[in-house]
């Protein structure tokens, strides 16, 4: 392509104030926390300067806003060599140590200043940002590498480029501000927040995957994924701490470097403060652990610094930690208490989940008695024995987690290998494991368990809100025979739930003799409530109710997209594999699953008496495009953004269709970087190229109704 140039230098002075602009907007809204622009014209300007770049590719530069995630996954992450080594800090648990530890400072301190730089520690990961020369006098992100043990990390730099806080740039003027080289090294905490962390956790839920156990064993494992395009997905955030020149710390101070890297554009956390005593330690220790749990990031402790540099130096370091530094932890979040047995509890789905069934043991502010196994691997991976000792733990999400066996600890009554079971521990039906899953299932469709499970799951808040079908109602629903299915619950009226029970124990106060007595579960007003709350969930909306009746791997992202997709039950049951797959987020094991769903003659009586009692099961109808109907698409080499994945699904969604390979009945090609065979015969055969921008452009273009149906019409 050929083209005037001034032509080319109006494209390339766009491209450089759009990327100042997003810059700018990127910091605002990741560092900043306060954006100035709203989420669709930050896209436009991005999507823009994507179409500019596709134009132009020889104007694209790796620290353009449009590169944060790389195109080709990591072979694997080098080995490099820190600067200087990543050390640890010394560890204080109460008021005592940190007293001891400030009367240590001060007498080697001598007539140098003491005063502290507090800050939280943040439970995640510490990494090294190298930057180095820019064109312009800036600074880029060259270089980003794991801890790894202090002397080595692991460059992992395409997956620290993908989280929005990190600059990539760094501006001449802000160098000149600061007195900074162009080469300088920052060094700081990558966290998973608490959001991203639960989203991560739900989706391996839904994949069947064990959850990560803590937001740090998630943000470490992140790091270290091979697919930038997954990293980015999981929102990471990073704080930074330390600013280097030549591996030596910039000789400010840590109060002033914090300054300094704020004005470089970094994140750095907010909650920080100059001290001069232990008891503002103290007092900033508390405020710390009482805002812990609303912060939306897990901290472990606050880390105490010692401000001035020179003192700093005076103090120096011991083999593993600089006698400058100490961090206090808080009181611990995890204990040890013993297994008395393990039980085996059936889920909505036959799925059996072990559970720890603990001696009670208070950890971070409740007493834990139970803590999920997850499955069977769990245990072995463990080596947990019934009797055993072990670690609990309490994280930010409130779940306790078993952490580890504790081996040196005595077992006052013995060990008992745990064996899981064979039989449903409900029913008594054979359980199965298929074929590269980690759970067990209970095989019968009718076990009692399953119905009180989806029961429960069926009313809760974000399923179809029923709020009165607890636990104590579900039971007794069961008991009396009154529901055998969901659908069941939409023919109760206030005679069927005034059968239900309560045992109630009463005291005589004068002979202490005990009674027991069977009385209402529910009043009268109670009742009605119920029977409101249940006409009321007829109208929760066909993704509620597709996630209600207990798909395998439907949850509510899926739910929604499916419902979004498929506009009505009857439409989604007639769907294909191929249709399913379709939409964002399917793919063979969903599709799989609600084919099997719908294929079950018991589930499809259930969706049939669900449609009688008039519960709704219609989206709101989505405008279907069709303007690539007819159009034959072949995808080669690695597109900016998109997977091969998503284009192709993108492509089908549109009406059009994708091949493997390029003929004359091809209509368009589109290419990527390193594209190879399939483009030259393209061009050999005359086929048009697109890149992924013109491939977006043509989507997004001219979106037409969908013609109704003939069911539809009549
Ligand atoms: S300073 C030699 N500051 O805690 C200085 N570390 O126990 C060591 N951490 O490895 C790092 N928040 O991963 C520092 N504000 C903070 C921190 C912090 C969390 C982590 C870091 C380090 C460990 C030290």
């Amino acid at each position: 392509m050929s083209e005037d140039k001034p032509g080319r230098e109006k494209a390339a002075a766009r491209i450089e104030n759009l990327r100042a602009e997003l810059r700018r907007h990127e910091h605002l809204y990741y560092v900043m926390d306060a954006p100035a622009i709203s989420d669709a014209e930050y896209d436009s300007l991005m999507n823009e300067l994507k179409r500019l770049e596709a134009e132009h590719p020889e104007l694209v530069t790796s620290d353009s806003p449009t590169q944060r995630v790389g195109g080709k996954p990591a072979e694997g992450f080098g080995k490099v060599k820190h600067s200087r080594p990543m050390l640890s800090l010394d560890n204080a648990y109460n008021v005592e140590e940190l007293t001891a530890w400030d009367k240590r400072v001060r007498e080697l301190a001598g007539l140098l200043p003491v005063e502290y730089v507090a800050e939280l520690k943040l439970d995640g990961l510490s990494v090294a940002l190298h930057y180095g020369p820019a064109d312009g006098g800036g600074s880029t992100l060259l270089t980003a590498i794991t801890r790894g043990d202090g002397q080595t990390g692991e460059d992992v730099t395409g997956n620290i480029r993908t989280i929005k806080s990190v600059p990539l740039t760094v501006s001449a003027v802000a160098l000149k501000k600061a007195g900074l080289p162009q080469a300088f090294e920052v060094r700081g905490e990558a966290v998973m927040p608490l959001a991203a962390f639960a989203r991560m956790n739900e989706e391996r839920e839904a994949d069947g995957l064990a959850p990560a156990v803590n937001p740090r064993n998630a943000a470490a494992g992140t790091l270290r994924t091979l697919d930038s395009k997954i990293v980015a997905r999981r929102r990471l955030d990073l704080y930074a701490y330390f600013l280097l020149v030549d591996g030596e710390y910039w000789p400010q101070g840590q109060s002033a470097t914090l300054q300094t890297l704020v004005s470089l554009g970094f994140r750095v956390n907010r909650n920080r403060k100059l001290l001069k005593s232990v008891e503002e330690m103290t007092a900033f220790i508390e405020d710390a652990e009482a805002r812990r749990s609303s912060l939306g990031y897990e901290i472990d402790g606050v880390v105490l610094k010692v401000d001035a540099q020179a003192t700093q130096e005076r103090l120096g370091y011991t083999g593993r930690a600089p006698r400058w530094g100490i961090a206090y932890k808080f009181t611990a979040q995890s204990a040890v208490t013993m297994v008395r047995d393990i039980i085996v509890q059936v889920g909505r789905t036959g799925k059996l989940t072990p559970v720890a069934d603990l001696v009670p043991v208070f950890v971070g502010g409740t007493t834990v008695s139970r803590a999920t196994l997850h499955n069977a691997d769990f245990i072995a991976g463990l080596g947990l024995k019934i009797g055993d000792w072990i670690k609990v733990e309490r994280g930010g999400d409130v779940i306790p987690k078993v952490v580890e066996v504790i081996e040196d600890h005595e077992h006052p009554r013995g060990t008992t290998e745990f064996a899981f079971p064979a039989q449903c521990p409900e029913c008594g039906s054979e359980v199965v494991r298929a074929e590269g899953e980690v759970d067990w299932r209970c095989v019968n469709a009718s076990c009692p368990a399953k119905l009180r499970e989806s029961l429960l799951h069926f009313g809760r808040r974000s399923v179809m809100n029923i709020e009165g079908l607890g636990d104590a109602v579900v039971q007794q629903l069961l008991e009396k025979e009154l529901v055998s299915s969901v659908a069941d619950l939409y023919s109760l009226d206030e005679e069927a739930l005034g059968k239900l029970k309560k045992e109630v124990v009463r005291v005589d106060k004068k002979t202490n003799e005990k009674t027991a007595k069977s009385e209402a579960l529910l009043g009268p007003k109670a009742i009605r409530t119920l029977l409101d709350q249940i006409e009321n969930s007829k109208k929760a909306g066909l993704a509620r109710l597709l996630m209600g009746l207990g798909i395998r791997f439907v949850g509510e992202r899926t739910a929604e997209f499916l419902a979004e997709e498929f506009g009505s039950i009857q439409a989604l049951e007639g769907a294909s594999a191929q249709e399913l797959e379709r939409v964002e987020e399917v793919g063979p094991r969903i599709s799989q699953a609600i084919i099997e769903f719908f294929s079950q003659p018991a589930n499809k009586e259930l969706v049939k008496r669900l449609n009688e009692a008039c519960v709704e099961m219609e989206a709101e109808k989505k405008m279907r495009s069709t303007q690539l109907e007819g159009l034959t698409f072949v995808l080669t080499g690695t597109l900016p953004t998109l997977s091969r994945e998503e284009a192709k699904k993108r492509i089908e969604a549109a009406g059009g269709k994708t091949a493997g390979s390029v003929s004359k009945n091809t209509d368009f090609v589109v290419a990527g970087e390193e594209a190879g065979s399939k483009l030259d015969k393209a061009h050999k055969l005359g086929v048009p190229v697109l890149s992924e921008p013109e491939l977006l452009a043509k989507l997004g273009a001219d979106i037409t109704p969908r013609k109704p149906t003939e069911e539809e019409q009549s």
